[in-house]
């Protein structure tokens, strides 16, 4: 018996890469999964039905239940359709897996205000649009005394953790995403149900045009996308209930915890600070701590 027998899962963006596997573990893992994909090239254009599609055949030749969805989930009808077509088709709703992105990879100078648009509404709105939807339904569960487990698994990504140049628009949807985290697992909390992301790395349609040589070697293929779905599962599961508001690097067989901000120096007074006495009192706020751009702790 898997360990998600008996739940009904949505991810997005699964018609390929990560989230392919993702869908695939978890319908192993006993899932009902909705597998959304628009079938878009990788800068967010067209549409095509056949990624999806596959994946639910490949899950389905595998002896597990699986439905396609085609929508676009940066629109909110799109969300709403998502978690209806779950609720419609498999009866409840447990986990949301928050995966479909895109990218337009330019220097702040050179992008046009399409590409920030575009980015801002794959990534960020794209995951809030099926998570409003599946958090009306879930706290209506939850008022009429049907308590579920729910759980939604976001995808944000290290350069929302640490800022990476060339990716204005990505990096601050990706912070985003982590900010919509927190919330929603305050908000949520109260109704049963749990929201974490994820930060992966892995080898994709997304990364192999722009992290280099990323194949395979001898030994453990630490690039492969698979590597990145078990934790997903695994923060999927009932066992998981105590685990909220998380962020994980995910990379091979390395699984980072990702500590929130937080305050690394102080100073205060009773009084307003002048801008001399802030000036004064930098080397007590900043102690031995530099105060030039923080690193980016990722080589590739
Ligand atoms: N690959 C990595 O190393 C890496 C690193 C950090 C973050 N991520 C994140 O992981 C997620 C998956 O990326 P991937 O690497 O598997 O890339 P990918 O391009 O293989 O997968 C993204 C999928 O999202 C789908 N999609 C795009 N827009 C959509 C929309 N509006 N509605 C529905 N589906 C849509 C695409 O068709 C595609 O199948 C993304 O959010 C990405 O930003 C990946």
């Amino acid at each position: 018996m898997g360990s998600l027998e008996g739940k009904v899962a949505i991810v997005t963006g699964a018609g390929g890469g990560i989230g392919r596997e993702e869908a695939l573990l978890l319908a192993s893992e006993g899932a009902k999964v909705v597998v959304n994909d628009i079938g878009g090239s990788l800068q967010g254009q067209g549409s095509d039905a056949t990624p999806a599609q596959k994946v639910v055949d490949e899950i389905k030749a595998n002896g597990g239940e699986a439905i396609a969805n085609y929508d676009d989930i940066s629109s909110w009808t799109g969300g709403e359709k998502i978690v209806k077509q779950a609720v419609d088709t498999y009866g409840q709703l447990n986990i949301l897996v928050n995966n479909a992105g895109i990218l337009r990879d330019k220097m702040s100078f050179n992008m046009e205000e399409s590409d920030w648009d575009d980015v801002m509404r794959v990534h960020l709105k794209g995951h809030f649009s099926a998570t409003h939807f599946a958090s009306i339904y879930w706290r209506e569960q939850a008022k009429a005394g049907n308590q579920l487990s729910g759980r939604i698994i976001n995808t944000s990504s290290e350069a929302g953790l640490y800022g990476n140049a060339g990716q204005a628009n990505y990096s601050a949807a990706k912070a985003g995403i982590a900010a919509l985290t927190w919330v929603m697992a305050r908000e949520l909390e109260r109704y049963g149900v749990t929201a974490n992301a994820i930060a992966p790395r892995a080898r994709t349609r997304m990364t192999e045009s722009t992290f280099g040589d990323l194949s395979a070697k001898d030994g453990f293929d630490v690039w492969a996308p698979g590597n990145v779905a078990p934790i997903v599962a695994w923060l999927a599961t009932d066992e998981s209930a105590s685990i909220n508001g998380q962020i994980f690097v995910v990379f091979g067989g390395t699984v980072q915890l990702i500590a929130p901000f937080s305050a690394v120096g102080t100073i205060k007074k009773d009084d307003r600070w002048s801008i001399k006495e802030l000036h004064d009192n930098k080397d007590a706020l900043f102690g031995s701590r530099s105060s030039g751009t923080p690193p980016f702790p990722v080589a590739f």
